[in-house]
């Protein structure tokens, strides 16, 4: 081997070594409790605090030229997707190719499900029998994750399920909140847009609520299920103005015509007209707010492209944030010791 390249991987090895008992270090043996992440709520707060000091450390790995560690070599991770998705789908795949798990995609239209008519939960049961360490499910059908999940020995993820809630969104969420202002409890928070679809609504709005933080959630009566604020901590507004000023954070979600908002809303120019984040509304927030969007992002419709382009836009860090929470979570499922 040519003496430079040699140098190289030694160079590699020894960060490699380095990261991996920095990170036992810090994280110990300590795993998640919970044998499934169906829903925010099976994670307390304390646990949701090991995830962003373990995602902290990793933020640092997906920098480095080589990211493969041999953390959970020999570990199988099934990435079972019935809707589309680049952020979840990606990121998850990625994460568990670096930490050495062998990962294998199923998608709806490839599967039996939808081909030959098989139930999910015999098709669950399959992949289980062929004894895969992980499942990560993406489902139109809200309560899907925690229907497999009680059928099979396998940890189950919920990557997202209908109207109903999107976990590991919340988690990287809240990561980029702390990264970004040092804190989470204290904040101020603006929800803005199509609260009735959101499933990143469902868990973000449980997760700030467990660190004490009530949002203001903004959107038209026909986009905010009624007695939200019963529910839940926050407080509804129907005017953005009212619901923005003085916010730390403005979060607008995707207005989501795919699940019927369309119907909901008199047209889509009047729903940009009096809900887009624009820069005059941004102005209005604390001068130091960052804006946020889980994505995919209707362009001028959730937000105007002047505020994705400002320095106060934190959409992109979500991406790499999603990424550092994610193998924070498989290393914390499939590795150490149960807590
Ligand atoms: N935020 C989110 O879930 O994005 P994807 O649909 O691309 O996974």
């Amino acid at each position: 081997m040519h003496p430079k390249r040699k140098k190289l991987w030694e160079e590699i090895a020894a960060w490699q070594e380095q990261f991996e008992n920095r990170l036992i270090k810090t994280i110990g043996k300590r795993k998640l409790p919970t044998k499934n992440i169906v829903s925010i709520e099976d994670l307390s707060k304390e646990d949701m605090q090991l995830i962003f000091d373990c995602a902290r450390l990793f933020k640092e790995f997906i920098v480095k030229p080589d990211k493969k560690i041999n953390l959970l070599k020999g570990m199988s991770q099934i990435n079972f997707f019935f809707e589309s998705s680049t952020r979840t789908r990606v990121s998850f795949e990625l994460a568990g190719k670096h930490l050495s798990v062998d990962t294998i995609n199923v998608t709806g239209s490839a599967s039996t499900i939808e081909k030959k008519g098989e139930t999910l939960n015999d098709v669950a049961r399959t992949l289980n029998a062929m004894h895969a360490d992980i499942i990560i499910l993406r489902h139109a059908r809200a309560g899907s994750p925690g229907m497999i999940a009680d059928q099979i020995s396998a940890p189950v993820i919920n990557a997202g399920d209908g109207w109903h809630e999107h976990p590991t969104q919340a988690l990287l969420d809240l990561y980029t909140m702390l990264d970004k202002r040092g804190q989470i409890s204290g904040l101020k928070v603006a929800i803005v847009g199509d609260i009735k679809h959101s499933r990143v609504a469902g868990s973000l709005i449980r997760a700030l609520n467990c660190f004490g933080v009530e949002p203001n959630v903004a959107g038209p009566p026909t986009l905010i299920p009624y007695g939200l604020e019963k529910v839940f901590k926050c407080r509804v507004f129907h005017n953005i103005e009212k619901a923005v000023k003085g916010v730390d954070v403005i979060y607008a979600l995707r207005i989501q015509l795919e699940r019927a908002a369309g119907g909901d809303i008199p047209s889509v120019r009047e729903y940009s007209k009096c809900y887009c984040i624009n820069l005059e509304r941004l102005a209005m927030a604390k001068f130091d707010a960052i804006v946020m969007h889980p994505g995919p992002i209707n362009r001028e419709i959730d937000l105007k492209t002047e505020v994705m382009e400002s320095d106060k836009s934190a959409v992109e860090d979500q991406v790499e944030n999603g990424f550092a929470v994610r193998l924070a979570l498989l290393y914390l499922m499939l590795g150490g010791e149960r807590r």
